[in-house]
């Protein structure tokens, strides 16, 4: 199995990846739009015997001016699940993103998955998501002292609001 970035040849996997991970055609279509909006900064598949099994996605956050990434969506095709792919797709992900310069990632998640990341509480640094999800909404520092003291509301892209969707990771 390898993680490599994104080729235009994936894009069709990659749709197919989400839609049959998730309940309706949102991921899908939100990846899309990042991708079109130029602001999908991390795109990684994991590619098995030539077929693309599973996919992760960063994009630009920002709260008080400080920029890093938002994780998600990640996911893997049923029939590959528990076998360690999403968390090398994760682990992949935070390292380009500490390369390209995010001194912080934020994810909308379950806590027990995350937190082997390093991910936290986001309420630690005083951190929002606009829309609630308090428990489920956590942060790591990839830079000590990225995230500005006192915390505030995370902006995501707009392309997450232009429908009802909730940035999950
Ligand atoms: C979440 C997902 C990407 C994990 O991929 P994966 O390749 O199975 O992940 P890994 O093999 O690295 O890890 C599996 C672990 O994640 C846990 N896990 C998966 N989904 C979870 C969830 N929603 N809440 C808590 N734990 C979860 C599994 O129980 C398993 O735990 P274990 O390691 O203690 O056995 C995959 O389950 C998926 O595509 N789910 C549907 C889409 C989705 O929900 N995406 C993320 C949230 S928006």
């Amino acid at each position: 199995m390898i993680i490599r970035p994104e080729k235009h040849s994936d894009l069709g996997s990659i749709r197919s990846v989400h839609t049959v991970s998730f309940p309706d055609t949102n991921e899908a279509r939100l990846v899309d739009e990042l991708r079109t909006a130029n602001r999908l900064s991390i795109s990684l598949v994991a590619v098995k015997l030539h077929e693309v099994v599973g996919h992760v996605a960063f994009s630009p956050v920002i709260v008080h001016g400080a920029e890093g990434a938002g994780l998600g969506p990640v996911a893997v095709l049923p029939a590959y699940r528990r076998i360690g792919i999403g968390e090398q797709l994760i682990r992949k992900g935070l390292e380009a993103c500490r390369k390209q310069g995010d001194g912080y990632v934020v994810v909308l998640g379950a806590p027990s998955y995350y937190s082997r990341f390093g991910f936290k509480s986001a309420d630690s640094w005083e951190l929002c998501y606009k829309n609630g999800y308090a428990d489920a909404f956590q942060a790591m520092e990839l830079v000590p002292g990225a995230i500005p003291a006192g915390g505030g509301v995370v902006d995501y892209a707009p392309e997450f609001t232009a429908v009802d969707r909730s940035p999950a990771g």
